[in-house]
């Protein structure tokens, strides 16, 4: 298996560049069949998640050239598949959007249920009520699930009953091309919901409101090819962030867009770290204590859970009581059993944790236990005194393109290395 090991206790400084949002791609990709023509994909990030959704279109039949290392070029033209893989679709979550992408291109799709990390149940009822509205036949059998509209989507009025990244993107996906105006209330408003309704539009869809809370789309009969640039990863950025926070370092992080990252870098400031803005570019500098803050996760634009996890490790360090709320998923804690191991101070009760600031954290074998929860044992480690190794580290490779580069380019000591599997616990 491979691990990372890090040697912790230096200060970042430099420049990282952050890439294209994962949670836009894995979405976008899929949308390109939407358009039964030649997309052209740019400033893509390099992680597996791309990759394996990249590798669920081929399978369905479309062709997918890899132009250089962040563009793509993806041509449905002959892609007739509707029908995804169960090997692929466990792989990750976002394999759902080819239901509403193959629905809206096909009026029917098989997709298993998807996998990706573990937060407590992920029901995907609000996905299901959406693509019912539009006319289609939900069917849910040994794990898969169809769909099917003989007679075409029809515009409908939907109301979500949870705002959801996912059913949105999968309702807006299904009635860009169905007949009549669809609106749909209580969306999601993330960047990547307003990335996805411009990159459908570059296409000839006809969708309004998106990042408010009611988006309109009028059905349009025929969609075409396309370019189109991804917008900055918001959650790479803020990791970046917190990374440099939590080292006591100077860091400026590149190719971001600042507006999103503004519920980061309050918290930040409130913790007692230095925050300047520029048009594309954000600097970190820490060279006091950090102060204790609390943070409740919610939809946007509030803070992101997928920052929480981070935003623990930072809060591990400063002093006094921190607290995160979270406010969106169930069960979004599992890795602060792995943080403790740095000799982190934390309670968890239901989705409250509370940390008390220790001053100092140390190197410890860990494990990654999602994406997200990963990237906080790297900050964990990256801040710790000593050595660190982390377990799993496939989770954070979902996510995080080239980290390993971008963290030693701001003077982190840390390497990639392939050891012998732990036994199998049932071994004798
Ligand atoms: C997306 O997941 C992201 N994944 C997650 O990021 C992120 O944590 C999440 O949005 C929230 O921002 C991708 O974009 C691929 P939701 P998604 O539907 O769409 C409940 C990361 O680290 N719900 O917005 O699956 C659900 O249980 C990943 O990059 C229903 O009840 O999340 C949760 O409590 C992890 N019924 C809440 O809504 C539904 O039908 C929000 O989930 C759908 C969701």
């Amino acid at each position: 298996m491979d691990i990372f090991v890090v040697e912790g206790g230096k200060r970042l400084e430099g420049s990282i560049t952050v890439g294209g949002a994962k949670n836009a791609a894995v979405a976008i990709i899929p949308a390109a069949i939407l358009s039964g023509d030649i997309c052209r994909i740019e400033n893509l990030p390099t992680i597996s998640d791309v990759s394996v959704i990249s590798q669920i279109l081929v399978q369905l039949g479309a062709k997918v050239t890899q132009i250089s290392n962040s563009v793509i070029e993806i041509d449905s033209r002959n892609l007739t598949g509707f029908q995804v893989s169960q090997e692929l679709a466990k792989n990750m979550r976002a394999s759902y959007y080819l239901l509403g992408a193959l629905l809206g291109r096909f009026n029917r799709a098989r997709v298993p249920m998807p996998g990706g990390c573990y937060f407590g149940v992920r029901p995907i009822d609000q996905h299901l009520k959406g693509f019912e509205a539009l006319g289609a036949d939900v069917g849910l059998r040994d794990g898969v699930v169809s769909l099917n509209a003989p007679n075409g989507l029809k515009a409908n009025h939907i109301f979500m009953d949870v705002v959801s990244v996912g059913a949105t993107i999968n309702v807006m996906l299904a009635s860009v091309k169905a007949e009549g105006l669809t609106i749909i209330e209580n969306v999601a408003k993330e960047p990547h919901i307003v990335d996805l309704a411009n990159f459908l539009n570059s296409m000839g869809a006809d969708v309004r409101g998106a990042g408010t809370d009611v988006i309109k789309i009028r059905g349009v009969k025929e969609l075409h090819g396309t370019t189109y640039s991804i917008i900055p990863d918001q959650i790479e950025a803020g990791t970046y962030m917190l990374a440099a926070a939590a080292t006591g370092g100077d860091v400026t992080v590149n190719n971001i867009i600042p507006k999103h990252m503004e519920c980061i870098s309050k918290k930040l400031v409130e913790m007692g770290v230095s925050v300047y803005e520029y048009d594309d570019s954000i600097r970190i500098i820490r060279d006091g204590g950090l102060k204790a803050c609390s943070v409740i996760t919610m939809p946007h634009p509030g803070f992101p859970t997928d920052m929480q996890p981070q935003m623990a490790a930072v809060m591990a360090l400063a002093s006094g009581t921190s607290s995160i709320t979270e406010g969106v998923w169930e069960n979004r804690f599992q890795y602060i059993a792995e943080l403790v191991k740095f000799g982190a101070k934390a309670d968890v009760h239901g989705r409250v944790a509370t940390f008390s600031g220790v001053e100092q954290l140390n190197g410890a074998s860990v494990k990654a236990t999602d994406l997200r929860g990963g990237a906080a044992m790297v900050i964990a480690a990256l801040a710790a005194q000593g050595e660190s190794s982390i377990r799993e580290i496939f989770h954070i490779e979902r996510g995080y393109e080239q980290l390993i580069d971008k963290l030693v380019g701001v003077g982190a000591s840390i390497t990639r290395k392939t050891v012998p599997d732990p036994p199998d616990k049932d071994e004798k």
